[in-house]
């Protein structure tokens, strides 16, 4: 593995803890999103965003583990600018779409990062985020679509995000073990 950065880090375990700052921002991100929900009584759309809000806390503290678990101090960063004021529903799920779509892009460097460091363990441990990446745009994708298909009606949506998105706590055993409690 190559350690030529500064700290004594590889490139790769530094990208690995801005990933951190990254999933914190978009913890808290979803949790304006599922605010703003709440706060315009469309309480499907609020719960789904109030747990994607924890899931992705989750990845942060489940990279601080692995940090740790490889002797890396886990200096945690702060994190960066989300926004909150929205003109309607729509425009929350259309920028929960797009920050997954470059959490994906995040995730497909460190992998890059990983292999070209010769990072096995690394890399391996990326499966798991790679896998959700896909999962998560995917869930993002087709609740824009039901949004659009819906054309205004919030009763439909918030019918559809009841039957077609229930909470499935502690249902991926594969998941990586988080620092700390998580919302498994
Ligand atoms: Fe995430
Ligand atoms: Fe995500």
């Amino acid at each position: 593995m190559t350690r030529t950065s500064e700290r004594g880090l590889s490139k790769f375990h530094r990208l690995l803890l801005d990933q951190v700052g990254h999933e914190f921002t978009a913890s808290h991100q979803y949790f304006a999103l599922a605010a703003w929900f709440d706060e315009h009584d469309l309480p499907e759309l609020a719960r789904v965003f109030y747990r994607q809000s924890l899931e992705e806390r989750d990845h942060a503290t489940m990279i601080v583990r692995y940090l740790i678990d490889n002797d890396v101090a886990p200096a945690i960063p702060g994190i960066g600018e989300i926004q909150t004021d929205f003109t309607g529903h729509r425009d929350l799920v259309a920028l929960a779409l797009r920050q997954e779509r470059q959490v994906t892009e995040q995730f497909e460097l460190l992998a890059k990062t990983a292999r070209e460091e010769h990072d096995y363990t690394g890399e391996q441990f990326l499966d798991w985020f790679l896998q959700e990446q896909v999962e998560e745009v995917t869930t993002m994708s087709t609740l824009l679509a039901i949004v659009d298909r819906a054309d205004g009606n919030l009763f439909d949506i918030e019918t559809w995000v009841a039957r077609e998105m229930p909470d499935t706590p502690g249902d991926d055993t594969t998941a990586p073990e988080t620092a700390g409690p998580s919302v498994g």
